[in-house]
């Protein structure tokens, strides 16, 4: 992949979040039709065949993954900042749940009734391996790329203490050529690979072209790379 200096912009603030996004109903990253498809080509090889598995869902949106995840048996947790979006998680699925506050922490607690699903509600800087316990697989589709980027290492260290030992955290990234201001902010795989580097082993699974989601006149480019805790 080649070099590009990336005019990254100021973070977006969590309310912008809100207000640019969830309160406008304007979530272009929001797959409805489903999980999203590199989950599903890549199941068995995340897998395997152990039956359950415990799987953090990082800024989780709504993403139907998670209602996918939790149907084939295993205990999903997803983390989002916006109410708006956890709350139509459910109603969009027909799910009720129960709420409550951590009592730990800032975050609130929304646990799907009758299926393995609790989503924190919060921002997941107030997370940590306490609040939410560890981890077989990390589902980390558009997350990555949605923390600004002098946060990261702080977000990978994050990922890092709530990952089992034997664990794996996949990485859907992305990369593009344009001048843009994020977010999705621009993931460098070559500067990922370092800074994981000493925390995680790293491995790009795929790279391929997403000609379907233009961004400041650039194709895409998605990423999905394994990373797994170093020995
Ligand atoms: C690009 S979306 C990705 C959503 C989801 N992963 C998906 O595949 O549909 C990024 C999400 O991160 C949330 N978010 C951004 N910063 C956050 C933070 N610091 N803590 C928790 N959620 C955050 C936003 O509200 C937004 O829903």
């Amino acid at each position: 992949m080649s070099s590009t200096v990336q005019n990254i912009g100021s973070e977006m603030s969590l309310e912008e979040w809100e207000n640019v996004y969830w309160k406008k109903d304007f979530t272009p990253f929001h797959k409805t039709d489903g999980p999203h498809t590199l989950l599903i080509e890549f199941y068995d090889f995340i897998f395997g065949l152990k039956q359950r598995h415990r799987i953090f869902v990082p800024l989780c949106g709504k993403t139907k993954s998670m209602l996918w995840l939790a149907s084939k048996g295993h205990d999903v947790v997803g983390l989002e900042y916006s109410p708006i979006a956890v709350k139509s998680f459910f109603d969009d699925n027909g799910l009720l749940f129960e709420c409550s506050d951590h009592t730990n922490s800032k975050l609130k607690i929304f646990k799907a009734v009758g299926l393995n699903i609790t989503i924190f509600q919060g921002d997941i800087f107030d997370a940590n391996a306490q609040v939410l316990g560890t981890f077989d697989v990390i589902w980390d589709r558009g997350s990555f790329t949605s923390i600004y980027p002098p946060k990261r290492p702080r977000y990978l260290e994050l990922m890092r203490s709530i990952l089992e030992k034997s664990g794996s955290y996949m990485l859907n990234s992305f990369h593009f050529e344009a001048i843009h201001k994020g977010p999705p902010y621009h993931v460098e795989t070559d500067i990922l690979h370092k800074m994981a580097d000493g925390m995680f082993d790293s491995k790009v699974l795929l790279s391929k072209k997403s000609p379907d989601w233009i961004v400041s006149g650039s194709e895409l480019h998605s990423v999905l790379i394994k990373l797994t805790i170093s020995k």
